[in-house]
């Protein structure tokens, strides 16, 4: 059974560890401690009482922007990342936000389609948004009304 408690400081060393073993260019703790200093939304996904997985996002009145969505490697692909989303759909709705919004790189084929698959179209293109081995790339901008 999957529970959402807030991540807390606490939690960063871990979320930090993980985050390093699921994304190429990972967030640092420093960019978790600064989201949740701004009071972004932020929750652990647990199963069994382990981290598995956690998400973060940020609202601006009817929007929200989900930040960071991770499930463990060896957790990926059997649902989770599915049910965490939900979880932050009910949130965001609960919220009375209408849409959420998010990017992904181009190169990350099987996050677009998780998200293609839950409703997320293409809206746009941020300019040289993300760092890369060899400079900046694009970030594709999706959406979703909730
Ligand atoms: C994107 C991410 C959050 C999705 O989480 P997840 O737990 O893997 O998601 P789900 O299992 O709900 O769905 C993903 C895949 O599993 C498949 N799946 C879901 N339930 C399944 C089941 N019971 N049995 C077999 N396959 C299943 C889905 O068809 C989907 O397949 P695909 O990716 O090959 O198209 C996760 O893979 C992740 O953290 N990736 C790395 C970080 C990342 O890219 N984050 C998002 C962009 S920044």
């Amino acid at each position: 059974m999957l529970l959402y408690p807030r991540v807390t400081d606490a939690d960063l060393d871990a979320v930090a560890a993980a985050e390093t073993r699921i994304h190429p260019f990972p967030w640092t703790r420093g960019n978790f401690a600064d989201s949740l200093a701004a009071g972004h939304g932020a929750w652990l996904a647990l199963e069994d009482g382990r981290m598995i997985g956690y998400a973060v996002m940020m609202q601006v009145l009817d929007e929200v922007h989900l930040l960071n969505i991770s499930i463990l490697p060896e957790s990926q692909h059997d649902g989770r990342g599915t049910a965490l989303l939900m979880q932050l759909f009910d949130w965001a709705r609960a919220h009375a936000a209408t849409r959420m919004l998010l990017e992904v790189r181009p190169g990350n084929v099987s996050g677009q389609r998780f998200y293609k698959r839950h409703g997320f179209v293409e809206i746009g293109r941020r300019r040289d948004y993300y760092q890369t081995h060899e400079g900046r790339e694009d970030a594709i901008v999706m959406a979703r009304d909730l």
